[in-house]
Formats: C-alpha cells, sequence, structure tokens
C-alpha cells in the first residue's frame, strides 16, 4: 500500500451522539482536524471523556463523522471497511481475546478473515507469539494467561495481519507499570522495526512522551489544544518543558 501524504487525515470532523432521554446533542468531536503521515507515532492525550476513544473509532470505521471527512490511505474507512481488512490493527483497550479461543487462535483471527492459507497462518501466529514471549502458551485459553500476557496476544493479533497502520486506545493502561514499560518498549520497537504509522491513545502524560514522537493534547470536545513533536533523541530540558506545557493545558481543560 504506497500512499503520498498524510496517511491519516481528518478534516474539520464532528460527531454528535444523540441522547435519547435529553435534549440536545453530545458533541464528543468538535470540527477537529489533523494529518499524520508515514511512519509517525501519533500519541493522544487528554482527560477522561474527551473524545479519544471516538476519534479512535472515527479513524477505524466503527462510527461515522457527523460532518467533516476522515480518509485514511486516501480511503474512506466507515464508507469502505472492507477496502481496510488487514491494513489497520487495532490493540483495545483492555484486551478484548475471544475466551473461547487459545492465544494461537486468536492471533489466527485477522488471518483467517484474511483467507491465509491455514498452515503459513499458524506458522505465523506461532512467530508472532514467539516474539512476544508467548512460546509454549500458544493453547492455553485467555482466561488461564496474566493481564500482561493476554495484552501481548492482542498485540500479537495486530501485528499478525502486517498492517500498515496501527491503533491502539489505552492498551496498557490496565496493566502494573512496570510491565507497561516492558510491553510500550516492545510495543515502540515492532512499530519502527516494520516501519508502521500508529496513534496511540493514552491519558498518562508520561506515557505519551514515552510512546510518541508527536503528542497530541486533546480538550473536551476532541479538538487539538496542544501539539508538539518529540525526537527520541531530546534532551531532559526539552523533555520537561513539553511536559510541565501538557500539564498547563490539560490543567484549562474541564
Ligand atoms: N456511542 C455513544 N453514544 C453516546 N455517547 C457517547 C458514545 N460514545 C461516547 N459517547 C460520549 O462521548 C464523550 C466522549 O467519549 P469517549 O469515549 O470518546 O472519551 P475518551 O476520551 O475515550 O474517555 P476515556 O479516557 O474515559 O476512555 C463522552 O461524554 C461519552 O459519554
Ligand atoms: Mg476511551
Amino acid at each position: 500500500m504506497t500512499s503520498v501524504g498524510p496517511i491519516i487525515h481528518l478534516e474539520d470532523v464532528t460527531k454528535a451522539f444523540r441522547r435519547p432521554d435529553r435534549r440536545g446533542d453530545l458533541l464528543a468531536v468538535d470540527r477537529l482536524s489533523f494529518e499524520i503521515h508515514p511512519g509517525e507515532i501519533a500519541a493522544v492525550v487528554g482527560k477522561t471523556g474527551c473524545g479519544k476513544s471516538t476519534m479512535f473509532n472515527l479513524v477505524a470505521g466503527l462510527i461515522e463523522p457527523t460532518s467533516g471527512r476522515v480518509t485514511v490511505v486516501g480511503h474512506d474507512p466507515f464508507r469502505e471497511f472492507d477496502f481496510f481488512r488487514g491494513k489497520i490493527g487495532i490493540v483495545f483497550q483492555g484486551d478484548r481475546l475471544m475466551p473461547w479461543r487459545t492465544a494461537l487462535d486468536n492471533v489466527l483471527l485477522g488471518l483467517e478473515i484474511l483467507h491465509t492459507d491455514r498452515q503459513q497462518a499458524e506458522k505465523i501466529a506461532g512467530d508472532w507469539l514467539t516474539r512476544l514471549g508467548l512460546a509454549g502458551h500458544e493453547n492455553d485459553y485467555p482466561h488461564a494467561l496474566s493481564g500482561g500476557m493476554r495484552q501481548r496476544v492482542s498485540i500479537s493479533r495486530a501485528f499478525a495481519v502486517d498492517p500498515q497502520i496501527l491503533l491502539c486506545d489505552e492498551p496498557f493502561s490496565a496493566l502494573d507499570e512496570m510491565t507497561a514499560r516492558d510491553l510500550r518498549e516492545e510495543f515502540i520497537r515492532l512499530v519502527r522495526q516494520n516501519g508502521k504509522t500508529a496513534v496511540f491513545i493514552t491519558h498518562s502524560i508520561k506515557e505519551a512522551m514515552q510512546v510518541g514522537d508527536r503528542i497530541l493534547v486533546f480538550h473536551r470536545p476532541a479538538r487539538i489544544a496542544f501539539e508538539a513533536r518529540l525526537k527520541p533523541d531530546a534532551g531532559e530540558e526539552r523533555r520537561s518543558e513539553i511536559e510541565q506545557k501538557i500539564l498547563a493545558v490539560l490543567g484549562e481543560s474541564q
């Protein structure tokens, strides 16, 4: 999949939800515009309820904007949902594994949808589980795995279809800090090594700064209140300057 220009493009996107029991709509996303370019890891940070997951669902094609335009590699993710099979890997908040499927079968899911040859698919799925330190757990069911292991299965599942784009919605927020840190580092390494583009949602400023080479700070309803670029080799002074700015901007939001 080649693409000139932005991989993800939101132009003046608004999303309002109906509130059947009350008068008026709830505005979750308010004329939001941004572009994500190939190879970028964009971290989106904002307070709870500011519309991060709504933006995520718009980019993933799970919901349609009320107005404005969402394009991913030049296509409409909602209207051309089938075009995106295998092109977007998603890691949800919590692991969203199927409890009746083994670790291997959970990773196989995306490959089955793509009708990958069974033997080849099992090899790919097994290799990803091994890369994420789960060799020997292929036949375990999710209930027999720890939270960190289940999240590793989710990451394996997202990478197994070799998508160009990875969308992650607070993937590590339920884990202890040490495990989260390991998985975060692993995730960044995999994204960079495989030349992917990623959008990573978090409510942690520290996590956003560790993951993102671009940081987008959202106010509620979702719109960009502040944006910064952060080179991996940025010094302490630059990091602390950005952190202070993000704290100040989030402090102003509701
Ligand atoms: N399907 C829906 N129907 C009605 N309202 C919704 C729907 N989805 C989200 N909302 C509302 O939109 C607003 C933004 O929600 P969203 O889930 O996008 O926030 P968030 O930034 O992801 O929050 P969190 O950090 O808690 O995950 C909230 O007020 C929420 O109640
Ligand atoms: Mg959310």
